[in-house]
């Protein structure tokens, strides 16, 4: 790959940051990146992930000559023209974004004509045009802006990077939307080139419509049980239409992760402050919160009152081959169990670390056999491949009941029936 290519800065290094840096440390440019947390930033020099996604390590590795991390935005903009804003937007209380990082960095930066603001951070519609007034207002108007969400998704975020199903660049028309398109260009991506607004909007119906697409297939599973349907069969018969796709229409126990939730809150909230009331989102919203709770009623038809229970939870991260806990479904699971009194215990292959400190009361295993050894029942929580290869019989041996409650409809229901034990899914037959 060209060792011409230009090179960027990166603002904030956490999923999003990082994985664009190496992303387009791997096609050829030298990328500065930045962060306000000086213990991350040393971590990252001496070549440490402080995030589990696959392959990450690797690349940073292989491309270490190219990535530079520093705390001092001013290596950023002595280097790099185009500056990839890439802090986190956590909800507030009000369940608005929370801009006080971005402003922060566009606080930061110093009158130019020179550098643009490429905006990765996942942004209300309308932040674009706020931040260019506030350029105005403070004689930065030099400073270009340029919207580019990201689309990727935690665990297979480098695949995502390198093959995105689109890029999607929100500009004024000038240099800095032609320089971004320039470094997406290897990737062959369809390009959507739009206004600012509706890149931002871009992002947010995305994830509002994936959520959607959760919600709705979920309670479709639900009504499959009242009904005798399997939901599984009936998402493959719906998603060979083309016109809605297989994908996104596996049921379970509720969506997780950062993004779903705080953007369908972001949406939802954005179209009321703007005196539109966005009624489907809240359908979306409380259904997936209903899903999560769902699991508790299977285990109480069951094994009657959970007082005393011993209950195994395999898997804690709000999806597999990532250690992020954050809106995981396992910690409404769990804390609704500890309030049933319920004896918990638990294996994760990656997220213990994270789960500790959130949910201190669980006890953690090693191993998957391990955590269900005694277990009135199992819950399979987050599907990873190690929990799929289970041998049941060994399962049923080591488990006091029989129960197995599948939260992702992700196991082999016939191994486990064969192993003598009660095949539980989502929607099932
Ligand atoms: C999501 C989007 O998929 C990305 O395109 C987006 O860039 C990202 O949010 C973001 O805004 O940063 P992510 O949160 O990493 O990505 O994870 P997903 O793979 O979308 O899964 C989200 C949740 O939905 C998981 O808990 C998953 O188990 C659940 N899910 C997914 C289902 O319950 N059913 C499905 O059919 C698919």
């Amino acid at each position: 790959m060209s060792a011409e290519r230009k090179p960027i800065g990166v603002i904030g290094t956490g999923y999003v940051g990082l994985v664009t840096a190496a992303g387009f440390a791997e096609l050829g440019s030298e990328v500065w990146c930045v962060d306000i947390d000086a213990e991350k930033i040393e971590r990252l020099r001496r070549g440490e992930v402080p995030i589990y996604e696959p392959g990450l390590e690797q690349i940073l590795a292989e491309h270490g000559s190219r990535l530079h991390f520093s705390t001092d935005l001013g290596e950023a903009l002595e280097h790099a023209r185009m500056l990839f804003v890439a802090v986190g937007t956590p909800p507030t209380y009000s369940g608005d974004a929370d801009l006080s990082a971005v402003h922060a960095v566009v606080d930061a930066l110093p009158p130019s004509n020179e550098h643009a603001l490429v905006m990765k951070s996942t942004v209300p519609c309308g932040t674009g045009a706020s931040i260019q007034r506030i350029f105005r207002e403070r004689g930065k108007e030099g400073m270009a802006y340029v919207s580019c969400p990201e689309f990727l998704k935690e665990g297979s975020a480098l695949k995502d990077f390198r093959r995105p199903d689109r890029v999607v660049v929100g500009d004024n028309g000038d240099w800095a939307g032609d320089a971004v398109i320039g470094l997406y260009a290897p990737l062959e991506a369809p390009l959507v080139r739009t206004d600012v607004a509706s890149a931002e909007m871009i992002k947010l119906a995305a994830n509002a419509f994936l959520a959607t697409k959760i919600s709705f297939i979920n309670e479709i599973a639900n009504v499959c049980e009242e009904t005798g349907a399997d939901v599984i069969e009936v998402a493959r018969g719906v998603g060979l239409d083309d016109r809605i796709g297989p994908k996104f229409l596996q049921a379970g126990i509720g969506y997780g992760g950062s993004c779903f939730t705080k953007d369908v809150s972001a949406l939802k909230l954005l179209a009321a402050n703007s005196g539109y009331h966005f009624q489907l989102l809240n359908a979306v919203t409380e259904v997936n919160e209903l899903q999560k709770r769902r699991v508790i009623s299977k285990l109480q038809r069951h094994v009657g009152d959970l007082a005393g229970k011993r209950i195994a939870m395999l898997g804690l991260a709000f999806k597999p081959e990532t250690d992020d806990m954050r809106g995981a479904s396992s910690l409404v699971l769990a804390g609704r169990l500890l309030a049933e009194g319920a004896i918990v215990s638990t294996y994760d292959p990656v997220a213990e670390h994270e789960a500790r400190t959130l949910m201190p009361q669980l006890n953690y295993c090693d191993a998957a056999l391990e955590a269900v050894t005694e277990a009135d029942a199992v819950v399979l929580v987050t599907e990873w491949r190690e929990f799929l290869e289970l041998d049941w019989n060994e399962v049923a041996e080591a488990m006091s009941g029989a129960l197995v409650v599948d939260g992702r409809n992700a196991l082999d229901a016939a191994a486990v029936r064969a192993a003598g034990l009660l095949y539980e899914g989502i929607g099932r037959r």
